[in-house]
């Protein structure tokens, strides 16, 4: 059944073909994600996409009409379209979470949720029902549909931490608009491409999640000097938790390395809640102020390491009951508030004031991570040969995050591929942001070494991009490092989802499926 919504959508959008605008990422104007878009449509069901869906493929003849999903924005860089005239379909109001099914005494569950679902709300709903997710998590205000498509992961080398890793079944809206199921299954390739499906297959709407019985965790930090992490057993100071990551200050030449695990429920009345993201007003304008200047000068950025390095000593959380901030390690709390946690009430997200970044991230074998690390320092000390100083311009640090190994033909995890190289103990993650200067050319102090960096650990290693934290040169230049036959079984796959490519995205292109 074709809605008359969507119909007159359809009207619409041939009507207004020659007013395509850009669609921006979670920074807004100036941040595009897709450049040519005609319509952006709020689907309000399951039904209604797939209906949507069929009267676009109709009244287009199954040829040129473009479809991307959009979820909460959250990614960078122009990369979630194709450059044709593409229709979005937003998923905000696609939040149903319903099915909870988590017995009393069961060591897990499940529950289904629309793919506009945000970990917040998930954590919210399973949390007043004695549940939580566990570890397949990423950041609060993402959709479960974001997450699951481009292959998005907490930190943990023992646990399972691509949110792949906790689906059991989704379903999704093909390029002719019919709903398909896919279930589990590691011996079926229609799993392994849905996994990690980059969207290319079509439009997930709907998720079944594993759930597990609510725990209390605890978070811990520690700072260790540079030398004892790219030296040490870096797979030690991760392996052994339920979570963990490390931040890397170059110019300090410190590290913080920060784990978190599971306590018994009543050993604490503490009720930690993490802040990810929020700052005040006069942080954010001194951030802004001190980072600007740093585009020329450097003595600006090395300042401004050390307030950071300074501030994420300290823990970023605050009691929930009373708000008030919380000074000592270890910090308790309810799993999804001490892992994750949020915004404090009188604070706003960094992006809302005009605090922007650019990113890189790349995963590679556990087993390369001493190599990885030193490399990155050698091209940092290149630098300082010339008298370059270079630093973290971002208020966490270089953000170095681990993954178990799973297996899914697009995963950044995945295994048993052709480039010989042990994936099976886990990756390690080099997550570089970066402050974005709101001045000039919005270029950072000595830009080219960014790109030479970029340019040196994908021609020297085999690592693999994050779906949605690289540019689209980082895609280009690392397609050499992905396996041949993973993708030519992915694209068999999207060829029987999606056989007129509606769903193709610039990423899509890159990989070379169409
Ligand atoms: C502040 C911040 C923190 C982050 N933290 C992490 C992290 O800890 N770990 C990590 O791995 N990533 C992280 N990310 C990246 C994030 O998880 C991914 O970019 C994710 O895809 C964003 O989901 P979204 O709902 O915002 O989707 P969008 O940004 O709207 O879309 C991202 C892509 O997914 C596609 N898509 C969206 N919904 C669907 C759907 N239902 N079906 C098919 N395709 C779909 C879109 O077409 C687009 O190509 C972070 C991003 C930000 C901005
Ligand atoms: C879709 O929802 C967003 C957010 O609620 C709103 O800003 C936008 O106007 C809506 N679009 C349409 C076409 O209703
Ligand atoms: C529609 O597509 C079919 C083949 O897919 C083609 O034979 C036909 O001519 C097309 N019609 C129009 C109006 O473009
Ligand atoms: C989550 O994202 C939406 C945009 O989709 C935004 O309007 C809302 O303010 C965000 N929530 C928080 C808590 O930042
Ligand atoms: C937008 O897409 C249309 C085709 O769908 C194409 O003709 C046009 O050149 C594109 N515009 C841009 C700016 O890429
Ligand atoms: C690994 O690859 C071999 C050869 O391609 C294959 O037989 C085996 O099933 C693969 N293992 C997994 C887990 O996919």
């Amino acid at each position: 059944m074709v809605s008359p919504l969507a119909i007159l959508l359809v009207l619409a959008s041939a009507a207004t073909r020659a007013a395509a605008f850009e669609y921006y990422t979670f920074d807004g104007p100036g941040f595009p994600s897709c450049h040519n878009v005609s319509r952006v449509y709020n689907a309000t069901s399951v039904d209604d996409v797939a209906s949507l869906v069929k009267s676009l493929t109709a009244s287009n003849n199954n040829t040129a009409v473009r479809v991307r999903a959009a979820g909460k924005g959250h990614m960078w860089y122009d990369t979630q379209c194709s450059d044709s005239q593409t229709v979005l379909v937003r998923t905000e109001d696609l939040h149903a979470i319903s099915d909870l099914d988590l017995p009393a005494g069961a060591e897990s569950g499940s529950v289904w949720v629309e793919a506009g679902v945000t970990f917040f709300q998930l954590a919210e709903y399973l949390h007043e029902r004695g549940a939580s997710v566990g570890y397949t998590l990423t950041n609060w205000n993402i959709s479960f549909g974001g997450s699951v498509a481009m292959g998005a992961h907490r930190s943990s080398i023992r646990e399972d931490s691509m949110v792949a890793a906790g689906v059991l079944a989704m379903d999704i809206v093909d390029g002719a608009g019919e709903v398909r199921r896919v279930v589990r299954d590691e011996s079926d390739d229609e799993w392994l491409a849905a996994s990690t499906s980059l969207g290319l297959l079509g439009i997930i709407v709907r998720i079944q999640l594993k759930v597990y019985p609510d725990t209390k965790v605890y978070a811990k930090q520690e700072t260790l000097d540079e030398k004892d992490v790219l030296d040490g057993d870096v797979y030690g100071l991760i392996a052994p938790y339920a979570t963990a990551n490390l931040w890397w200050w170059p110019y300090k030449r410190k590290f913080h390395q920060r784990y978190y695990d599971t306590v018994p429920a009543n050993s604490t009345p503490q009720e930690g809640f993490q802040n990810t993201f929020s700052v005040t007003e006069l942080e954010a304008v001194t951030a802004r102020t001190m980072l600007d200047s740093g585009k020329y000068l450097p003595t600006s950025n090395m300042l401004a390491e050390e307030i950071f390095f300074g501030l994420w000593s300290k823990p970023n959380f605050r009691e929930k009951k009373t708000n008030e901030a919380i000074d000592e390690w270890p910090v308790y709390g309810w799993n999804y508030d001490v892992l994750i946690g949020g915004l404090y009430p009188d604070q706003k997200p960094e992006w809302e004031y005009g605090l922007a970044g650019y990113t890189l991230e790349l995963a590679f074998p556990v087993t390369m991570a001493n190599q990885m690390l030193k490399r990155v320092r050698q091209l940092f000390d290149d630098e300082l040969k010339k008298g370059i100083v270079m630093t973290s311009t971002y208020r966490s640090g270089i953000n170095i995050k681990f993954g178990k190994a799973y297996y899914d033909l697009l995963g950044q995890v995945t295994y048993n591929t052709s480039d010989g190289a042990d994936w099976s103990k886990g990756a390690i993650m080099f997550d570089f942001p970066s402050y974005r200067p709101t001045i000039g050319d919005h270029k950072r102090f000595n830009e080219p070494f960014y790109h030479k960096l970029a340019n040196t650990l994908i021609d020297e290693f085999p690592c693999r991009p994050h779906w949605t934290k690289n540019t689209r040169e980082v895609f280009a230049r690392s397609v050499k490092n992905l396996d041949p036959d993973h993708l030519r079984r992915f694209n068999a796959v999207r060829k029987r989802f999606d056989p007129n490519g509606i769903y193709r995205s610039i990423v899509g292109e890159i990989l070379g499926f169409y």
